[in-house]
């Protein structure tokens, strides 16, 4: 890299945006560091980098994702910074695990909040600056759920979906300004979001639902943490995706992610249903219609709508 190219990162106060802070920082970035806590998230980059607080390369902005407020003010503190960024990359982010009826709507709302309406705030404020500046680049940190809705974590999936359409859709508006747009469908990583209690945890574990939680937590979770890679490969995945000058790129990060790209290329919707069934374990088609899931008020699964009988 010939000059330092500035870039923004939300959520670097821990997991993956701390690892690609601290990574981009080391390539020799001008990194904004974006997040809730900024003591406590830039003294865990500085610890992992060696920058001084004083080290003009690395500047901590409070944001919270939640608050418009916030937002504003962050937008005007990256601009105080660094000007016009090169890059900005909408990393923070929750999760839920439960299913939809055990998960309350307010869920609903803070996870479109954190993962949607505040990372289309900001993006509003900083793209006069990007246009005027002609070039740059809106990373868009997506994962399976963005790819196939999964079971027991709908709200998730449905905020993943959202992200990757809004950025296909602003993709197409802010090429001509020569700013282009990448969509990382990411695997599995060891950060806390993958753990119970980095999730906003919803589930009823003697409810209706209890069959699907108990296979699914033997089956899908303890895969997940088997699975899961270090948070300093996805930074690496992130700064080689940083690179890319077109218009739009949607790619995997890590190995799972990118079977999951090319299965649900190759499979039809009812394909992947059923792929998904039997790897979550999840009991088939009208396994448990009239029994007590049914006569506590859950939806029978036998009036479901569905091509699929797998
Ligand atoms: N790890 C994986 O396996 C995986 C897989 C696919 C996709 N992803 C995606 O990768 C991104 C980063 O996840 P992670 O694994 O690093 O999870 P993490 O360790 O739980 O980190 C989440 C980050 O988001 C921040 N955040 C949460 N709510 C916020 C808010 N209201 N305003 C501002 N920041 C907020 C957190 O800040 P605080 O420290 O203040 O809480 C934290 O920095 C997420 O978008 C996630 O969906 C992760």
């Amino acid at each position: 890299m010939t000059e330092s190219r500035s870039v923004v990162i939300t959520g670097a106060s821990r997991g993956l945006g701390l690892a690609s802070a601290a990574h981009l920082y080391r390539q020799g970035w001008q990194v904004v560091a974006a997040m809730r806590s900024v003591d406590a998230g830039m003294a865990r980059l500085r610890a992992k980098t060696g920058a001084g607080t004083g080290d003009a390369r690395l500047t901590g902005v409070t944001l919270d994702l939640t608050d418009p407020a916030s937002v504003a003010a962050a937008a005007k503190a990256v601009e105080q910074a660094v000007g016009a960024p090169y890059a900005l990359v909408h990393n923070a982010g929750i999760s839920a695990a439960g299913m939809v009826e055990e998960a309350p709507v307010s869920l609903w709302e803070r996870m479109f909040a954190t993962n949607i309406f505040g990372p289309v705030a900001l993006t509003k404020a900083l793209l006069p600056s990007m246009r005027a500046a002609g070039r740059g680049r809106i990373v868009m940190v997506s994962s399976a759920g963005g790819v196939r809705g999964m079971p027991a974590t709908a709200p998730y999936s449905a905020v993943k979906g959202a992200l990757e359409r809004w950025g296909e859709s602003m993709a197409g508006e802010v090429a001509p300004f020569g700013i282009g747009v990448t969509i990382l469908v990411t695997g599995t990583y060891d950060t806390e979001i993958i753990t119970d209690a980095g999730t906003t945890d919803s589930r009823v574990l003697d409810g209706p639902y209890a069959r699907h939680h108990h296979t699914m937590d033997k089956r899908g979770r303890e895969a997940m943490k088997r699975a899961a890679k270090a948070p300093d490969r996805f930074a690496g995945g992130l700064a080689q995706a940083l690179e890319s000058t077109k218009p739009f790129v949607r790619r995997s990060v890590g190995p799972d992610a990118r079977m999951l790209m090319i299965a649900n290329r190759l499979l039809p919707g009812a394909g992947m249903h059923t792929l998904t069934r039997l790897m979550m374990g999840i009991p088939r088609f009208g396994a448990l219609g009239g029994t007590p899931a049914a006569s506590m008020g859950a939806p029978d699964p036998n009036i479901q709508e569905s091509e699929e009988n797998g």
